[in-house]
């Protein structure tokens, strides 16, 4: 099954199953990121946008908002929920784009969803491609090293007569660069208790070899993955905020 099937199956349970993200703080935390790293402007391009959380948030902020996203039905709830922005479908790993972006997102770590490292650096590359001068991507990470498969996130959400229960846990066997996202959902009600489980591959990377690969295209800044208060990563965290500036250097790559 392709992610694209994957996350066709998902869709309707999409919003409930991350209904416990503080989106407005993810995004109110992206948009000062921008405002103290970037160049003012307000074209922005949200990457494996989904249903369109943070784009719902950054219009709020004064941005003209665009998504992309590998998935329709994905697509289809993120044009339901803003009408305003731009939606297209496209693969974050190659996408071309008519008129640069000022500030380009990625979130809830979904830059891993390109694979592998061959394809992490195609959407590297295509993001410096799309972004204006001193333009700046944004996105979150888990550095593989710092994986513990023993932990899962878990959350409850009633539902009418039925009972959601969401769980999410990142694995890596300890080498290479593939690692997976485990989700599950149960929905319980009276009568019959429901189970859907899945494994999405994904890149695996540690946070050294990313900035090594991000270093030829952008300035990098490192931030704990915290978003109340802005707070330069600590080199040892798993888990954090990635602030890339283009770099001036167009024919030099
Ligand atoms: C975990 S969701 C994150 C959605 C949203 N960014 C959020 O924070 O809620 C991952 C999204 O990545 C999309 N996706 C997966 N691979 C992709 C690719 N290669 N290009 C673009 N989108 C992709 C999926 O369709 C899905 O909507």
């Amino acid at each position: 099954m392709s992610d694209n099937a994957l996350y066709t199956d998902l869709s309707g349970y999409y919003d409930l199953m991350c209904a416990d993200i503080n989106y407005r703080a993810q995004s109110n935390s992206a948009h000062r990121l921008q405002q103290i790293f970037g160049n003012g402007g307000t074209r922005h391009l949200d990457l494996a946008c989904g249903t369109g959380p943070h784009i719902q948030y950054l219009l709020q902020e004064g941005y003209q908002c665009s998504g992309l996203d590998i998935n329709q039905p994905m697509l289809d709830l993120a044009k339901q929920r803003c009408p305003e922005a731009d939606f297209t479908l496209g693969n974050m790993c190659d996408f071309e784009i008519d008129t640069p972006y000022d500030f380009i997102t990625c979130f809830l770590y979904s830059i891993h969803y390109s694979g592998d490292i061959k394809h992490l650096t195609d959407c590297i590359r295509s993001v410096h491609s799309a972004l204006s001068a001193n333009g700046v991507f944004c996105f979150n990470s888990v550095d593989k090293n710092h994986i513990d498969n023993d932990l899962s996130a878990k959350h409850s959400v009633h539902v009418e007569n039925s009972v959601f229960s969401f769980g999410s846990s990142w694995f890596y066997r300890g080498e290479g660069e593939k690692q997976t996202l485990k989700l599950s959902i149960e929905k319980a009600d009276s009568n019959h208790t429901q189970r859907w489980n899945d494994e999405h591959p994904m890149v695996a990377i540690g946070f050294a070899e990313l900035l090594a690969l991000l270093a030829p295209y952008f300035d990098v800044h490192v931030f704990e993955h915290e978003h109340d208060k802005i707070v330069a990563w600590n080199q040892q965290s798993g888990n954090a905020i990635f602030v890339c500036v283009k770099k001036d250097n167009e024919g030099e790559i």
